[in-house]
C-alpha cells in the first residue's frame, strides 16, 4: 500500500518538476514533496504501521526516491534559471551606443566670473578685494557720501528705504567709507557686490552688481586714476583699446569724468553696440572729494585720492555683447553654461 503511495509521490513530483512555469513555482513544488512537513516526510510516518521485516527495505525506498526527487529538483532549476535568463536577454536590450547619464555640474554665475576677472586685474596693482553690507545706514550710502538730505539721487524712485534710517545700498561706494574709517592709510581696496535701484528695463535691473575702487595716498592726481583706468581697459577688454575721460559730476569726487573705451566689440571702428561711434561708456571716476576725507577724519591736506566705479553686468555685456541684461538672474542654463568652462 505505502509503496504504491510512494511511487505515485513520485510520478506526481516528476511530473510537476518538470512542467513548473518558474522558479517559484518549482520552490513550492519542492516544499510540498521534499520539505519538513512535506509529502515524503508524512509517508516516512506510514512506516511506524508496518510489520517490522519491512521497514528496512521501506525506509531505503523512501531515501532513493527522496535522492531522486532531489536530484530532479536540481536539474528543474537549473533549466528554469537558464530559460528565465534567456528570456530576460530577449526582453531586455542594451544599446551601449546610448549617451550614459550625464551628471549636471554647477558653475559660477557670469556675475562672478567678471567679478573675479577684474578682481585678479586689480589684484596686480596691489588693490585688495572688500565688501560690507547690502542694507546699508543712510549715513553711508548718502551723507558720508557728500550726498545730502533732498539731493535728487536719494529720490524715491531708485532707492529702496527698508525704515527711515535704512536703504538697500543704491551702489558700491559706501564700501569706500567704510574701508577709509577702519583701514589703514595708505589704502587701495576695491569694493562689489550687488546693489538695488527702483529700475528695471532692457538695460536696467532693480538688483544688479557693482566693483569699484578706491586709491588714497599722499600723492594723487588724474593722471594716476587714467593710467589705473587705461590699464584695467587694456587688460580686460583687450590690448591696444583707448580709453578717454568727460567731464561728469559726482558728489564724492572732485573733479569728475565718465569714462569711455574703444568699443571692444568694433575696436573703435563702430558698430552697433556702441551706436557707431566707436566709444562706449563704461563708468564713473574723479578724485576723492576733500569733504568725503572730511567725513571719515582723514584730513584731505595730507591725503588724496581717486575712485572709480563700473557696472558688472555692463562690463560682462559689452565684453560678450550680452543683448539684454535680464538674462543674467534668469537662470537659463544655456546662456550660463559658457561662463561655467563648458
Ligand atoms: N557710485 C556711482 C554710481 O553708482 C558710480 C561711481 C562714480 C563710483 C564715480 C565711483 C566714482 O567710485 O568715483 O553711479
Amino acid at each position: 500500500m505505502s509503496s504504491t503511495r510512494l511511487e505515485q509521490i513520485k510520478d506526481e513530483a516528476l511530473k510537476a518538476f518538470g512542467s513548473a512555469a518558474n522558479s517559484r513555482e518549482l520552490y513550492d513544488l519542492k516544499v510540498k514533496y521534499l520539505g519538513k512537513q512535506g509529502l515524503l516526510t508524512d509517508i516516512m510516518k506510514e512506516m511506524a504501521a508496518l510489520p517490522k521485516e519491512e521497514k528496512p527495505l521501506f525506509g531505503k525506498k523512501v531515501n532513493e526516491v527522496k535522492a531522486g526527487l532531489e536530484a530532479a529538483y536540481t536539474q528543474a532549476e537549473e533549466a528554469l534559471r537558464k530559460k528565465e535568463i534567456e528570456e530576460r536577454l530577449a526582453k531586455e536590450e542594451l544599446d551601449l551606443t546610448l549617451p550614459g547619464a550625464r551628471r549636471l555640474r554647477g558653475g559660477p554665475h557670469p556675475v562672478a566670473v567678471v567679478t573675479d576677472e577684474i578682481a585678479r586685474i586689480m589684484s596686480r596693482l596691489g588693490y585688495a578685494l572688500r565688501t560690507g553690507p547690502q542694507i546699508e545706514k543712510d549715513y553711508y550710502n548718502f551723507e558720508a557720501l557728500n550726498i545730502p538730505a533732498n539731493h535728487p539721487a536719494r529720490d524715491m524712485a531708485d532707492t529702496f528705504f527698508v525704515d527711515d534710517t535704512h536703504v538697500l545700498r543704491t551702489h558700491t561706494s559706501p564700501i569706500q567709507i567704510h574701508s577709509l574709517e577702519s583701514e589703514n592709510l595708505p589704502l587701495r581696496v576695491i569694493g562689489t557686490g550687488p546693489v538695488y535701484r527702483c529700475d528695471s528695463d532692457i538695460s536696467h535691473l532693480p538688483n544688479f552688481h557693482q566693483i569699484e575702487a578706491l586709491c588714497v595716498d599722499k600723492k594723487v592726481s588724474m593722471a594716476d586714476l587714467k593710467g589705473t583706468i587705461s590699464f584695467f581697459v587694456r587688460e580686460f577688454f583687450g590690448a591696444g583699446l583707448k580709453t578717454r575721460f568727460r567731464p561728469s559730476f559726482f558728489p564724492f569726487t572732485e573733479p569728475s569724468a565718465e569714462v569711455d573705451c574703444n568699443c571692444p566689440i568694433c575696436k573703435g571702428k563702430g558698430c552697433s553696440l556702441c551706436k557707431q561711434s566707436g566709444w562706449i561708456e563704461i563708468g564713473g571716476c574723479g578724485l576723492v572729494n576733500p569733504k568725503v576725507f572730511e567725513h571719515a577724519k582723514i584730513d584731505p591736506k595730507k591725503w588724496q585720492g581717486f575712485a572709480f566705479g563700473f557696472g558688472i553686468e555692463r562690463m560682462a555685456i559689452i565684453k560678450y555683447g550680452i543683448p539684454d541684461i535680464r538674462l543674467f538672474p534668469e537662470n537659463d542654463v544655456r546662456f550660463l553654461r559658457p561662463f561655467a568652462g563648458e
